[in-house]
């Protein structure tokens, strides 16, 4: 029950090496580095993409599912989008003025999200949804926050987690976590901070589905406080549906803020939201020397254009939906739902782990991204779907999950599974989904 070999990595670890010289974890981004990918079974960086493939500095080719952390929504190198970035390039990318493409991304934002009247635009998910809170503490004269899910590193959301070095107590003071599908912790929060909410910001869905209500009940709770509702769509916008998730599930919050595939890999946010609160940006500091940059506008455009005239989302749910009915029949058949389920989305699913017998729930995902990179599947635990994927792509999948998951099984059972490994098991960054 030997595993398979891993992919020459000679460049990487050279490349890794240099990096850490000057770059403090060889990386810009937590999930991009060896917190995720395992050094030694892994690439750790890439050379170029196309489509649904990603080939590392060495020359491996990988059928990637990762997604560039789901800012591809279309595929990697999208030839359309490339073409409005590349018109837009002869004709300068930021100006010492506002550009009409500001508008015109802004008008697409209004036509399809719901809760969308007016638009102000960032370069990270992170932008937004600290312009959302600032926004919800100025519209409401309150500081206290109750945050569900990831909302990026800004200090009023990463203090509430266990990587809050550097955060001060008294920012971490005013946000509070509350576990998802729990409408009952959300009224006892409501209740202790009587009067002092200013928002509720939240990931409308990630792991689990809402159960029923769950949704119309928070939004419920925050009209009775007079709280603002707040969905963060960094990841479910332009994925679940051209609304995002308040058009899937039926729920308009007051504000709402996107990114990720929005622009197709282009770095481009926006918080979104009612006339009435949107307005207040007129006299909130929000303000950025890159916030009107035509490139990642002009891409977001092509973007919104071909997700709608492709019918992309449509494919996504399609071959996403076949991932996780497969995937779950190859669980149950082979007896392994003690140790794997999957959850989430069709357009955003993932295998669930949970703690082995023998293992820790961490040393079993290596294992298994360790032999999906052997087997030139690119993988961070979760199915992150494109529209470049197709239904080979998910057979692909499939069929190395076949050999791998009852092999990761076996090796918790007969406590094997460190010998299996070609890397040292991976640690958690933080668990804030699920
Ligand atoms: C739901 C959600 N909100 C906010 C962010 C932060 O976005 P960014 O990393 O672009 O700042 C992320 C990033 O993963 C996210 O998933």
């Amino acid at each position: 029950m030997s595993s398979k070999p891993s992919p020459d990595f000679t460049c990487s670890a050279t490349w890794h090496a240099r990096a850490s010289q000057c770059i403090p974890l060889a990386s810009q981004t937590f999930s991009k580095s060896s917190y995720t990918y395992p050094f030694g079974a892994s690439p750790q960086f890439a050379a170029h993409a196309n489509g649904s493939t990603l080939v590392d500095i060495d020359g491996n080719t990988y059928l990637d599912f990762v997604s560039g952390l789901l800012c591809i929504s279309l595929g990697y190198a999208d030839p359309d989008v490339n073409q409005a970035v590349k018109s837009q390039l002869d004709d300068g990318s930021i100006y010492s003025l506002p550009h009409q493409l500001e508008t015109e991304v802004a008008e697409r934002l209004i036509q399809y999200i719901p809760c969308a009247e007016m638009v102000r635009f960032g370069k990270n998910g992170s932008d937004a949804t600290s312009a959302a809170i600032r926004l919800a503490r100025a519209f409401t004269g309150r500081d206290h926050i109750l945050v569900c899910g990831y909302h990026g590193w800004h200090d009023w959301y990463i203090g509430t987690t266990v990587r809050d070095l550097g955060v001060p107590q008294a920012t971490q003071a005013l946000s509070h976590t509350f576990p998802y599908n729990d409408i009952n912790a959300v009224s006892q929060l409501f209740d202790t901070y009587q009067g002092k909410v200013a928002a509720i910001i939240m990931e409308p869905m990630n792991l689990e589905w809402p159960i029923d209500g769950y949704l119309q009940s928070i939004r419920t709770l925050c009209d009775q406080h007079q709280a603002l509702l707040i969905f963060d769509e960094t990841i479910t916008g332009f994925r679940f549906h051209m609304g995002g998730a308040q058009s899937f599930f039926d729920v308009t919050p007051d504000l709402a803020t996107f990114g990720k595939g929005m622009a197709n890999g282009f770095p481009l946010s926006a918080i979104v939201g009612k006339k009435h609160l949107m307005s207040l940006m007129e006299d909130i500091f929000f303000s950025g020397t890159f916030g009107g940059d035509t490139i990642a506008l002009a891409a977001a455009k092509a973007t919104i254009d071909k997700l709608v005239s492709s019918k992309a989302l449509a494919h996504i749910q399609q071959i996403g939906e076949y991932l996780i009915e497969q995937l779950n029949a190859l669980i149950i058949s082979n007896h392994l739902s003690s140790l794997f389920q999957v959850k989430g989305h069709p357009s955003w699913s993932f295998l669930s782990i949970q703690e082995g017998n023998n293992y820790p729930m961490m040393t079993i995902k290596t294992y298994i991204l360790q032999e999906l990179c052997s087997r030139g599947i690119l993988s961070n635990g979760s199915h992150n779907l494109m529209y470049a994927h197709t239904k080979s792509d998910i057979e692909n999948l499939l069929n190395a999950y076949q050999e791998i998951l009852p092999l990761a099984y076996q090796h918790d059972q007969n406590q094997t599974l460190l010998d299996a490994l070609h890397c040292a098991p991976l640690e958690p960054v933080f668990k804030v989904r699920g």
